[in-house]
């Protein structure tokens, strides 16, 4: 494909990402109960209203994740690169699918902040790419670290009743740890410590923000 077909293929899959009803190539994951069918266990009130506001903020990474893959795949340099993000990406839409399934189920709502942070992290994608291979997987390792990091945090603060929210986080950030191992076998250059921390507010403007938007 040349980069005419490849913008508007980006275009579709962004499109289908921001609107589109996500479709997971794994299936959902559910605690190991005898009936993981059965009504939802969270009765607690508030602690289902807080399920949702962090479901919401993961189902925003995850579409900030798959953009900001989607970018840097569509400059990369190296196939072995290029296949590595677009792998990254299809197991990013899986953890968007389970994320937007158990809002769902919970009665919540995506953020509506989710097209303008599409295009930032599309943008970050697509600038890191132009980088170079080993400084777009520098982005992606220092991402997958940061997310892990906030998945972790997540499972403190979400209630230990809420199991089926729980087991998507942590399914989630085993692929996360995956992903950045896989960035790093790719030789990724360690960021500088001011594009950490620009990440870092990036990430924290988006979390902060759709925890309630
Ligand atoms: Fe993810
Ligand atoms: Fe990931």
């Amino acid at each position: 494909m040349n980069l005419r077909d490849r913008l508007i293929c980006e275009l579709d899959t962004g499109m289908r990402t921001m609107f589109a009803k996500a479709r997971s190539g794994r299936p959902q994951p559910l605690p190991s109960i005898a009936n993981p069918d059965a009504a939802d266990p969270v009765a607690d009130k508030a602690a289902i209203e807080e399920s949702i506001r962090l479901m919401r903020v993961n189902h925003c990474g995850e579409v900030c994740a798959q953009a900001l893959y989607q970018g840097q795949a569509l400059v990369a340099m190296a196939d072995q690169t290029r296949s590595l993000l677009v792998q990254a990406a299809k197991e990013e839409h899986d953890h968007l699918a389970w994320c937007e399934s158990r809002l769902g189920e919970m009665g919540g709502d995506k953020s509506r902040l989710i097209p303008l942070f599409y295009a930032g992290a599309f943008s970050v994608g697509v600038v890191s790419g132009l980088l170079g291979d080993k400084w777009s997987m520098g982005f992606l390792v220092e991402t997958e670290r940061q997310v892990e990091t906030h998945l972790h945090n997540h499972l403190g603060r979400i209630s230990p009743t809420d199991t089926r929210s729980r087991v998507i986080i942590e399914t989630m950030r085993e692929d996360e740890i995956r992903h950045g191992q896989s960035g790093s076998q790719l030789g990724a250059m360690p960021l500088p410590r001011p594009i950490k921390t620009a990440m870092s507010m990036f990430a924290r403007v988006m979390t902060g923000s759709t925890y309630w938007i």
